[in-house]
């Protein structure tokens, strides 16, 4: 385990709200310098890198629709050159469309799976091509993965499934150089995306072992966990309260 980021260069993707957010603060304060991307929360981006600042380290944000193939792999490229090379990218970014199987559009179905499966995919093969030994790629996906509680999360449950195929191909792929892959499964988590006090909310809450609604602090652990694992690759972690149990 290492103890420090000091030196290294992250990016999250999504870090202007929720989880990235507090994800882009959490390296930041174990010393890394971080770029995040956000598509319309230009203000709140420029809150995050403010709160990077108050770290005492490098931030950048940057404007990268992951919904397009080319700002999605660019976002790793212009990150690189802004803050000096890249050691740490988290997949963070995704969508979610939840609803009956019967009622999803050509045009959702679409642009889930371009942001939260094509977008994902390609930002971490920009990363591979820069980054060297202890490079690490750390995918947000979904406790939905594990356990589906009920009806209505078809197209998220398929993009975010995705991701553990990726996850593990590329521990494999990367693994001989180095770098690790690793995917974390957020349970319910207090964000914009789902609040806790949400009208779906208790019901949510109900479904962890815990009883409650996590925070993206507690998400922004776990990943800086990874961060800091040097044998851990190809992983699956849970961070859902028990949602899976
Ligand atoms: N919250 C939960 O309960 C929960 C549970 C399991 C998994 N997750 C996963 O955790 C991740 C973060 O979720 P969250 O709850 O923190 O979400 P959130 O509160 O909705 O925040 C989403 C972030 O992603 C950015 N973003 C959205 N679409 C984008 C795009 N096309 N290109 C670039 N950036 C984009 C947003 O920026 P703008 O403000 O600019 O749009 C914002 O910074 C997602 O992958 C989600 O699926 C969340």
């Amino acid at each position: 385990m290492t103890t420090s980021l000091n030196g290294k260069v992250a990016l999250v993707t999504g870090g202007s709200r929720g989880i990235g957010a507090a994800t882009a603060v959490r390296l930041a304060r174990e010393g890394a310098d971080v770029a995040l991307t956000y598509v319309n929360g230009k203000e709140a981006a420029e809150d995050v890198v403010r709160a990077v600042e108050a770290e005492g380290r490098r931030a950048v944000a940057l404007r990268a629709d992951s919904a397009d193939a080319a700002e999605a792999a660019e976002a790793v490229d212009r990150a690189a050159e802004a803050l000096g090379g890249l050691d740490v990218l988290v997949n963070n970014v995704g969508v979610g469309v939840l609803g009956p199987l019967e009622d999803l559009s050509l045009a959702e179905v679409d642009r889930v799976l371009a942001v939260n499966v094509r977008g994902v995919f390609l930002a971490s093969q920009a990363a591979a091509a820069r980054m060297t030994s202890g490079g690490r790629i750390i995918t947000v996906g979904t406790c939905m993965t594990q356990r589906v509680p009920g009806p209505g999360g078809t197209l998220y449950t398929t993009s975010k499934s995705a991701l553990i195929g990726l996850t593990k191909a590329l521990a494999r792929e990367l693994g001989p150089r180095g770098i690790t892959a690793n995917i974390v499964h957020p349970g319910p988590v207090d964000t914009d995306m789902n609040p806790a006090d949400g009208p779906y909310a208790a019901g949510q809450a109900a479904m962890t072992a815990l009883g409650r609604f996590g925070t993206a602090g507690e998400v922004a652990g776990m990943v800086a966990y990874l961060v800091g694992a040097d044998y851990v690759t190809g992983a699956e972690l849970s961070v859902d309260g028990g949602h899976a149990a």
